[in-house]
């Protein structure tokens, strides 16, 4: 017999079809994602779940699914709505999809800076709205990126690819981790590590690209935007919760800082009418840094791998508690 999977919503064939050959697949078909009764019944009695970051996977959903439960496999590389130790505790190892989105996040993240530099969007919307009417020596002036200071939070992987790109620029590069990198990859990615008040006094751009923890949540509250410069542009592409929303509203309405570009929002989705996204040096867009149709594949297709190595009883490739397996 096939074993029973719950699918939390519809992804890319890559992933879609290798779990249909290998299991009995239920399907959350809606363009939302289920709401918590529905998850809770629909994970009764699975063997896996392919989760996304919409789904929160706690004790109350294992133990909703049961103890046949093998595998949780999220699509995403973030794994906050997953609580790990209760996954752990239960011998369940939890899958994320790593690496194969590093570089289209970073292009996005990227994306953002510009056209919060450069105000992009809301120049779009002044030919839009017929208000071009001659060259402006004094139009819609922005801030440069060449040259200028790129401050890079979480020097992980995509993180680095932020570095690279800086670089193509001509920027300069400052970061901060709680690992330092190594000296070759500081050397390669001309990266500085500095402490975070230097990073936010210093930098001219300030991206994040830290997991949500306790330790992130509200990293950027006000002290942190007070003590960048008034010409600053923060880019978050990381998790909604690294920002403080309200302090940032306020850093932008008062020109504390220049601009934001925002792939990911707390409270996410956010509403039209929301301060943020009618601001216009605040550019939100709704959470699509990997989405590239190649990207979104390999990630589909990484998935359903740890979804069908944790059904067979063998190692997840990437797990996020390889703890499970000690
Ligand atoms: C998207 O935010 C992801 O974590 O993959």
């Amino acid at each position: 017999m096939k074993p029973r999977v719950f699918v939390t919503r519809l992804i890319p064939d890559e992933g879609l079809d290798p779990v249909r050959q290998a299991c009995e697949v239920d399907l959350w078909t809606d363009d939302l994602p289920p709401p918590r009764d529905e998850l809770l019944r629909r994970v009764k009695g699975v063997e896996g779940i392919l989760s996304l970051l919409t789904d929160t996977i706690d004790d109350e959903l294992l133990d909703a699914a049961g103890p046949q439960l093998k595998v949780v496999s999220n699509f995403a590389v973030g794994f906050d709505n997953i609580d790990v130790p209760a996954c752990t505790r239960r011998g369940i190892p939890a899958g994320n999809t790593p690496g194969v989105l590093t570089e289209t996040t970073a292009d996005l993240a990227f994306a953002l800076l510009m056209s919060a530099a450069r105000r992009i969007p809301e120049s779009v919307e002044y030919v839009r709205q017929d208000r071009w009417k001659t060259w402006g020596p004094m139009l819609l002036m922005g801030v440069d990126i060449h040259d200028a200071t790129l401050g890079i939070v979480g020097f992980g992987r995509i993180g680095r690819e932020m570095a690279r790109r800086g670089r193509g620029f001509g920027m300069e590069i400052l970061y901060q981790d709680v690992h330092p990198a190594s000296a070759e990859d500081e050397a390669e990615l001309g990266a500085r590590r500095v402490e975070m008040d230097e990073l936010l006094r210093e930098s001219d751009f300030i991206t994040l690209h830290v997991n949500l923890t306790d330790e992130t949540h509200h990293l950027i509250d006000t002290d942190a935007l007070h003590a960048m410069k008034p010409t600053a542009v923060l880019v978050n592409t990381s998790r909604g919760p690294v920002v403080d929303p309200d302090a940032l509203e306020q850093a932008l309405r008062a020109g504390e800082i220049f601009a934001a570009g925002l792939d990911v929002t707390e409270p996410e989705p956010l509403p039209a009418d929301h301060p943020l996204v009618r601001l216009s040096n605040c550019v939100v867009v709704p959470h699509i840094a990997s989405a590239s149709k190649v990207t979104r594949g390999k990630m589909a297709a990484m998935a359903a791998a740890n979804l069908l190595a944790g059904l067979r009883g063998e190692h997840l490739a990437t797990p996020v508690n390889p703890e499970v397996y000690e």
